[in-house]
């Protein structure tokens, strides 16, 4: 039987790269799916593929988030969540990084993620499991990439910090820390001449991961059967984290 069978989980970002690869997997699970993504044509199409639940949501507009969240709960029901969205709009030097980007990358990929797991947990009755999408850089830092850096380092400290108060509630909150994935976010640097075979070059098992293997991991954390893990950090990233 899958064993997320009857399950409510909602994925936000779901629409394509690895949060589609996700929404694919829960679904192949049994979960009883909800989706978001920004644009409403794509939510749609694949909210319709998966018969899943969907909504469009720019996840830096908190209160449709919360909304999203709420009307989620309202309609099918919670037990786990995903927070999968995620930017990385600039690849510069620090000093050089406006502060315009910052609060978009750090709006996107951190405060999105606490908003909605306050909603989820704020709403849910009975116990639950959230996943976080962070990625390797958030342990070993990436140049050129402060922004993203810090708000992926962020979110290794607000999964910990989560998962303590919510472990009386049964709440499970887990982190997945991928490593270099194929997918929109990376095809320049991979199509790159000399970028691309240098970064192959930097990962132990010599290639990138697909979006399935992290969603793999992903929905491992959110099976009730695996009760027992909460707190911590599940790297999917081909051994760059052991260099
Ligand atoms: N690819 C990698 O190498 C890699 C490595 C480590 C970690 N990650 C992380 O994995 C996650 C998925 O990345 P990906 O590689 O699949 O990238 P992607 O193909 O660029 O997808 C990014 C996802 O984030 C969503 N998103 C971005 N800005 C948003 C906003 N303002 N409001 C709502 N949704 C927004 C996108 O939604 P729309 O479809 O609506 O635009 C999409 O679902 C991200 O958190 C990323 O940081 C990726």
């Amino acid at each position: 039987m899958p064993r997320l069978e009857g399950r409510p989980v909602l994925v936000i970002g779901a629409t394509r790269g690895i949060g589609l690869a996700v929404a694919q997997e829960l679904a192949r699970r049994g979960a009883r799916l909800g989706l978001t993504g920004r644009d409403p044509e794509r939510v749609r199409a694949v909210a319709t593929e998966l018969r899943a639940w969907g909504k469009a949501v720019d996840v830096r507009r908190r209160e449709d988030l919360v909304e999203a969240v709420a009307g989620f709960a309202r309609d099918v029901g919670l037990y786990g969540l995903v927070y999968n969205a995620g930017t990385s709009p600039a690849f510069t030097r620090a000093e050089r990084l406006s502060l315009e980007v910052w609060d978009e990358v750090l709006a996107v990929n951190l405060t999105g993620a606490f908003v909605a797991a306050q909603a989820f947990a704020q709403r849910l009755v009975g116990e639950g499991s959230v996943v976080l999408v962070g990625s390797v850089l958030g342990f070993r830092g990436g140049g050129r990439l402060a922004a993203y850096t810090a708000s992926k380092a962020g979110l290794w400290g607000l999964t910990r910090a989560l998962a303590l108060d919510w472990a009386e509630r049964g709440i499970r909150v887990n982190l997945v820390a991928p490593g270099w994935t194929e997918t929109e976010m990376t095809q320049g640097l991979r199509e790159h001449p000399h970028l691309g075979p240098a970064l192959l070059r930097e990962i132990p098992l010599g290639r990138m991961a697909r979006p399935e293997e992290v969603a793999r991991m992903v929905a491992f954390l959110l099976e009730p059967e695996n009760a027992y893990l909460t707190g911590g950090f599940y790297a999917v990233d081909g051994g760059v984290g052991a260099r």
